[in-house]
Formats: C-alpha cells, structure tokens, sequence
C-alpha cells in the first residue's frame, strides 16, 4: 500500500464524526483509574520529528518483530509478548505471568486483555522478574507511587486507541505518546512523562532515569521508520505478508482498510476527496 495513503485518509480524519469512546472508556477506566492520571504532573516532554508517513510510525508501534534486534534498553525490562498466552511465550513467562495475576487480583487491579477489535487495546503485563518499571535498572523512575498505590510491581497497563496513540500505566509514572502527521513523510511524536502530582524533582524521581530507557527507544524507532519510508517510497517495493505474532498490526491495517473503504463509499464519485488512481 502506497504511503500516500496514510497522508489522504489522515486529511479526511480531520473532518470525519467524532468516534464513539462510550465502549472504550467503559473498558479502559478500570484498569488506569488505579494510577489516578488526574492526579499527575508532567515531569518531561519531548517531541521529535520523524522523517516517516504517520502510518509507518502506528504500524512500527504495532509490531514488536523488531523489538530484539533494536531495542537493548527497552528489553531490559518489557516482555515483548503481547498476551499472556502468546504462542511464543516461555514457560518462564507463563509462571511469572500466574504470579503476577495472583498479585494483581489480591489488589483488585484487573489485568485481562480487552477485545476491543480493531480500535483500542488494554491489557496488564509484567516486567520481566526483578523489574518494576521501564528504567536502565528496573528499579522504580519514582519513589513516589501514584494514587494511593503501595505496591510497585504492578507491571504496565497498555493501552492504545487508533489512530494516534499508546500509552504506558505503571505504578510509579505514566507514559503517554501522540502521533501527529505533518506532511505526506514527515510525523511528529510527542513523548510525555507523568508522576505523581506531589513527587518532587531531585527527590522523588531524576527526569533523566525517568526518559533514558524511552528516549532511546524513540530514536531506534526513527531510524527504523525513516529506514521504512525509503523502503515504501522505492519504486522496487513490494509489500509482503505479517509476521504471525502481530496481530495488532493486523487489527491496525484492518481498521484502516475499513475507514478508507467507509471514505470512499461516502465520497462517491468525487474526484475532489480521494482519487485512487493518483495514490495507488
Ligand atoms: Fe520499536
């Protein structure tokens, strides 16, 4: 699929009806209310320009194929298995998984993935064994909990909502990331770091062990899609098939696949919204 694609369905978006979040709320808000992410500050923000269409930047999100290979500091501490069944999941994952399950339902925090189809995902997971946040060490970025939390081990809510999303919920910070097209190749993202509303700088958490591990990982994932954007723009691309074991960048190309289809159904014969023939 062309990466102009990306640029013309993101251009009608601006003007489509606002989606209905009633099912997404419903199922999100159990499972992030705990962190009370009304009770935060922003400790750091950054925002970096990547030289990639928006949906190359969703779709590198999506997929954690390239996580082993690119992401040293991240997989210090994240599990790339996306659900706790996941076919690739070691045994050891799958024992730290019921543990981590039993802890979770003793404190009341659900932690099951959500069917939310093609729009939005929530799920618990853990960090791997010893590690309780995304930090060089796994030690918690904040000594200061959020909420009225007392136990730090309580891995990472994901949760994402198309099209310009995910988001990270553990108990010490909060980690947001928007995505935001500003030409046919070129999308900004916006890194945002949130403690506790009270936890003070230089006592209760070091912004640079806050945003090491993620800073890093946003510049790999730069030079990856930027790597990509040349790829697709190559007049020798040919796209191939997923990898199996990612489903949410199916789900993804899926629910893009439909809203083009809607746009186009709704369009009609309009030359003047989408004119396949000049981006195919
Ligand atoms: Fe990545």
């Amino acid at each position: 699929m062309s990466p102009r694609w990306g640029a013309n369905l993101c251009g009608r978006l601006r003007h489509a009806d606002p989606p209905d979040i009633a099912r997404f709320k419903a199922a999100v808000t159990p499972y992030i209310a705990p962190h009370r992410p009304e009770r935060t500050t922003v400790a750091y923000s950054m925002t970096i320009i990547e030289e990639a269409n928006w949906k190359l930047v969703i779709e590198n999100n999506r997929e954690c194929y390239h996580c082993v290979g690119s992401h040293p500091e991240l997989l210090a501490t994240l599990i790339e298995f996306a659900l706790p069944d996941d076919p690739r999941a070691t045994q050891d994952f799958q024992a730290l998984m019921q543990e981590k399950s039993a802890l979770w339902e003793r404190l009341s925090l659900p932690h099951l993935p959500a069917d939310g189809g093609t729009e939005f995902r929530r799920i618990r997971l853990p960090f791997h064994r010893g590690a309780v946040s995304f930090t060089a060490d796994g030690r918690p970025a904040s000594t200061r909990l959020l909420g009225e939390l007392t136990e730090p081990d309580l891995g990472s809510v994901r949760m994402f909502r198309v099209p310009n999303n995910w988001n990270h919920f553990l108990a010490d910070h909060i980690i947001h990331f928007r995505v935001l097209p500003l030409l046919e190749s070129r999308t900004a993202l916006k890194t945002t770091w949130l403690v506790h509303e009270d936890a003070v700088e230089g006592v209760d958490y070091d912004v640079e062990a806050l945003t090491q591990v993620w800073r890093a990982t946003n510049a790999q994932d730069a030079t990856l899609v930027a790597n990509n954007q040349r790829g697709v723009s190559s007049k020798g691309y040919r796209p191939g098939p997923h990898a199996r074991s990612e489903f949410m960048l199916s789900n993804f190309t899926d629910w893009y696949a439909q809203k083009l289809a809607a746009y186009i159904d709704a369009a009609g014969a309009s030359r003047s919204v989408i004119r396949l023939a000049e981006v195919v």
